[in-house]
C-alpha cells in the first residue's frame, strides 16, 4: 500500500512537469476554477425558492464551511504536494477502500460538476442566441424534466439539451488534443470574470431598491428549506455549488515553484476573494429586482435578467434597462468562463481516474494515454459520453445538489484526514498546519454535514446508491486486482 513517504518520493523524484506556477498564477487558477455556474445561475433559484435576499447570508455560511475545509487542504497541499488532491490524500488514513471511495465520490464533484456548468453554459448561449433574434425550439434545449412557458402562453416540455452536450463535446475534445490551458489564457478568463462580477457590483449598486429587501428574511412557509432559517441553510448547500473549485489549485501542487509555501496561498486567497464577490453580487442581485423574478425559466439566466432591472422605473413600474448593452458583453464573458470552468472539471476528473487506474482501482483504459496527444483520450470520450447524458437528459438543480453532496463528503473525509494524520504521523514536516487541530477539522465536518443534511432527501438517495454502486465494483473488482498489484 502506498505511503505518505513512498507519495512523497514519486513526486520528487518523477516529476516531469515544469515548475511555472508562482503564487499570482495559483490564486488565479483558483479563481478560474471557482467562479462560475455557481454565481451567474444557481444563486438566482436559491434566492426564489429557498432564501429570498437573505441568500447573502447562504454565501457566508458556505464559506464558513469552505474556510474549515480550504484550511485542512491547504496543510495536505503543503505537506504532501502531488497532483491527485483529495484521492491522494486518502491513502494517508490507511483504510484500504478509503481511495477508492473517495476517488469514486469525485466523479460526482468533477464529472457531474461538469454537466451542471455545461446545462447553465447552455441556458445563457440559448438567451444570447435570442437576442440576436435566433430561437433554438425549447424542446431541444431542455431536459426532459424541464418546462418551460411560451410567449403565448403554452407550455412546453424538454426532449434534450443539445448546447449543453455540444459544449461538453467542444471541451472534450480540446482536452484530448491536448490543449493545456496555459496560465496565460486561465489569466485572460479570469480577469473578464472578476471584471464582469466587479461591473455587474458597480452598475448596479444605484439601482438597489430598498423594497426589494423587506423584509430581509422570509417568513417560513412550514415546509423545510423554503424561507426562513432552514431556507437560508438549504440555499447554502446549493449554493456552496459557487465555492467547488478552490480545491483543484491542489491539483496543480506538481507545477507549482514552491508547492510548499504557495499551495496554501493559492486555496485560501481565492476562497478570500471570491466569498467578498459572491456577497457584494449577491447583494446587488436581490436588490435591483424582487427574488421571486428568478423562479421559473427567467431565474436560469438571472444576470441577464437582473441587469435589464437596472435603470430608472416607469409610472407602470416596469424598468428601462440602463445598459441593454451590457447584456450581451456579459453574456460572452459568462460563456467564455463557464467553458473554462467545464474544461478544469473535466480535466480534473481524468487525472483522478488516471491515478486510480495507475493504482489498479480501475481498468486499464483510463490510464491509456495517445501517442501523439499524450493526453488521457480514451477517458476523455467515455466522460463525454457520460457527462454528455447527464447533460443533456437531468435537470440543472438536480446535477447542481448531486456535484454539492458528493464535494461536501470529500471535504469532510479531508477534514478527516488531518485529524487522523496529526495522531499518526505527528513529526512529519508542515510548512503550513490547520490552526487549532482538532477544532478547526471538527467545525468543517459539522458544517459542511450541516450543508448535507440541507439538501433534500432524494439527493441523498442519489449519493447512497452511487456510492453503493461503487462499492460494489470495489469488491467484484477492483479489491483484487489492487492487492494482487501490491504484491
Ligand atoms: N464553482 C464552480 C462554479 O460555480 C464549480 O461553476
Amino acid at each position: 500500500m502506498k505511503t505518505i513517504e513512498s507519495i512523497q518520493l514519486a513526486a520528487k523524484e518523477g516529476n516531469t512537469l515544469k515548475r511555472t506556477l508562482g503564487p499570482f498564477n495559483l490564486v488565479t487558477l483558483g479563481i478560474g476554477a471557482i467562479i462560475g455556474a455557481g454565481l451567474f445561475s444557481i444563486t438566482g433559484g436559491a434566492a426564489a425558492h429557498n432564501a429570498g435576499p437573505a441568500v447573502t447570508i447562504s454565501f457566508v455560511i458556505a464559506a464558513i464551511a469552505c474556510t474549515f475545509a480550504g484550511l485542512c487542504y491547504a496543510e495536505f497541499a503543503s505537506m504532501i504536494p502531488v497532483a491527485g488532491s483529495a484521492y491522494t490524500y486518502s491513502y494517508v488514513t490507511m483504510v484500504k477502500f478509503m481511495p477508492w471511495i473517495i476517488g469514486w465520490d469525485l466523479v460526482l464533484e468533477y464529472a457531474v460538476g461538469a454537466a451542471t456548468v455545461a446545462i447553465s453554459w447552455s441556458r445563457y448561449f440559448v438567451k444570447f442566441l435570442h437576442n440576436f433574434g435566433i430561437d433554438l425550439p425549447p424542446s431541444m434545449t431542455m431536459s426532459p424534466f424541464d418546462t418551460a412557458t411560451l410567449s403565448d402562453g403554452s407550455t412546453v416540455t424538454g426532449m434534450i439539451n443539445i448546447p449543453a452536450v455540444f459544449i461538453v463535446v467542444l471541451m472534450s475534445l480540446l482536452l484530448i488534443r491536448g490543449t493545456k490551458e496555459s496560465a496565460t489564457v486561465n489569466n485572460v478568463i479570469v480577469i473578464l470574470k472578476v471584471a464582469v462580477v466587479l461591473i455587474f457590483i458597480a452598475l448596479g449598486w444605484g439601482y438597489i431598491k430598498q423594497s426589494n429587501y423587506d423584509p430581509y428574511i422570509i417568513e417560513n412557509t412550514g415546509t423545510f428549506g423554503e424561507y426562513g432559517w432552514s431556507g437560508i441553510f438549504r440555499a447554502a448547500g446549493i449554493i456552496f455549488f459557487a465555492y467547488i473549485g478552490f480545491d483543484a489549485v491542489s491539483t496543480a501542487a506538481q507545477e507549482a515553484k514552491n508547492p510548499s509555501r504557495d499551495m496554501p496561498i493559492g486555496i485560501l486567497v481565492s476562497l478570500v476573494i471570491c466569498t467578498v464577490l459572491y456577497i457584494l453580487f449577491a447583494h446587488v442581485m436581490t436588490g435591483v429586482a424582487n427574488f421571486k423574478m428568478f423562479a421559473g425559466q427567467d431565474g436560469i439566466a438571472p444576470v441577464a435578467l437582473a441587469i435589464d432591472q437596472m435603470g430608472p422605473t416607469n409610472a407602470d413600474g416596469t424598468v428601462t434597462p440602463a445598459y441593454p448593452w451590457l447584456n450581451n458583453a456579459i453574456i460572452l464573458a459568462i460563456l467564455a468562463g463557464y467553458s473554462s470552468v467545464i474544461m478544469v472539471m473535466l480535466m480534473g476528473q481524468t487525472r483522478v481516474f488516471f491515478s486510480m487506474a495507475e493504482d489498479r482501482f480501475l481498468p486499464d483504459v483510463f490510464r491509456k494515454v495517445h501517442a501523439d496527444y499524450k493526453t488521457p483520450y480514451l477517458s476523455n470520450l467515455l466522460f463525454m459520453v457520460f457527462v454528455g447524458l447527464f447533460a443533456a437528459f437531468v435537470p440543472a438543480r438536480v446535477v447542481g445538489e448531486m456535484t454539492s453532496i458528493g464535494t461536501l463528503l470529500a471535504f469532510v473525509l479531508v477534514c478527516m484526514g488531518i485529524i487522523v494524520l496529526r495522531k499518526t504521523k505527528p513529526d512529519l514536516p508542515r510548512a503550513f498546519k490547520t490552526p487549532l487541530v482538532p477544532l478547526i477539522p471538527i467545525l468543517g465536518i459539522v458544517s459542511c454535514l450541516a450543508m448535507m443534511f440541507s439538501l433534500g432527501f432524494d439527493t441523498w438517495l442519489r449519493l447512497i446508491i452511487w456510492m453503493a454502486i461503487g462499492l460494489i465494483i470495489y469488491f467484484l473488482y477492483s479489491k483484487e486486482r489492487v492487492e494482487n498489484h501490491e504484491q
